[in-house]
């Protein structure tokens, strides 16, 4: 498979600010003048090249912390995450000594699902975000967690983008989900339905983001949040931190905090189960 015409995105939304999206944040990269000139020239050298993606160059500190967070990573991985994951993850095979360039990784995708990943600014609106899926595309932010706290960062970054995000691409089922989550928020957003927009947010957020899900009578991580963050590994499979059996009622009322460690995770039945429920989803779009 060769690799996509990328010009259709040239009409797409970039970002919502210059730097990242949550500024208002306990998080120390907010108030590190140095690291936000740093997000803003990444996010900048990604707009000039909108929509190709440029050859970033990386600093000697950020390949550190990606190699640091990802050998933490992949150990909790090979115990707490699901097949699905590391399936995808071995067929992507990310060097774990360097941040990898968007563009290769993109490459991999292409051939193997034809899904692709294209820079982005910060956190979208979901509107905004969401129906790309339909496209194929994932939107990844290709800036790196602040160097002083790598456990845990409130804002999305290339490590939880590659690291969470990626491998799940690498695999039929999981791309033919995200495909059709995309489908139902395209038509949610045309049929001005915001509270389904709602709901396929939080389906979104429970399952893609930090789902977990039964294995073989085990708990296993499934979600990028926590594939992607050392941290939010740690608490998905904490026993002191509170579990519920996923259902779409279940979700429904509830509401997403960006900024703190997840306080709930919510565990699907199965892969089926999964899609399923973005089936349903799609009925009611
Ligand atoms: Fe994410």
């Amino acid at each position: 498979m060769s690799r996509r015409d990328r010009s259709f995105l040239s009409e797409v939304v970039f970002a919502k600010s210059d730097y990242g999206s949550i500024v208002q944040t306990n998080y120390p990269g907010a108030h590190d003048q140095d690291y936000r000139a740093r997000v803003k020239s990444l996010i900048s050298e990604s707009e000039q090249a909108w929509p190709q993606l440029p050859a970033y160059h990386y600093t000697e500190e950020e390949h550190a912390t990606w190699e640091l967070v990802s050998e933490v990573l992949i150990r909790l991985q090979n115990r707490y995450s699901c097949k699905a994951y590391l399936d995808g993850r071995d067929a992507l095979n990310l060097p774990t000594s360097r941040i990898p360039q968007l563009d290769e990784v993109s490459a991999t995708m292409e051939e193997t699902t034809g899904f692709m990943l294209a820079p982005v600014g910060g956190l979208l609106d979901k509107a905004e975000f969401l129906p790309m899926l339909s496209q194929r595309v994932m939107r990844c932010t290709p800036y790196l967690r602040h160097p002083s706290y790598p456990f845990f960062t409130p804002e999305p970054d290339i490590l939880h983008e590659l690291r969470g995000h990626a491998p799940m691409f690498m695999h039929q089922p999981f791309v033919d989900l995200s495909v059709g989550i995309g489908e139902a928020a395209a038509a949610a957003v045309e049929a001005g339905n915001d509270d389904l927009l709602d709901t396929i947010g939080l389906f979104y957020w429970y399952t893609v983001e930090y789902g977990l899900i039964k294995e073989d009578g085990e708990i296993k991580v499934f979600g990028a949040g926590s594939n992607g963050g050392i941290q939010d590994l740690l608490r998905a499979m904490d026993p002191t931190v509170e579990k519920r059996p996923f259902s779409l009622d279940a979700i429904r009322s509830l509401s997403i905090d960006y900024d703190a460690p997840q306080e709930l995770f919510f565990v699907a039945e199965s892969y089926e189960q999964v899609t399923e429920i973005a089936e349903q989803l799609m009925k009611l779009a």
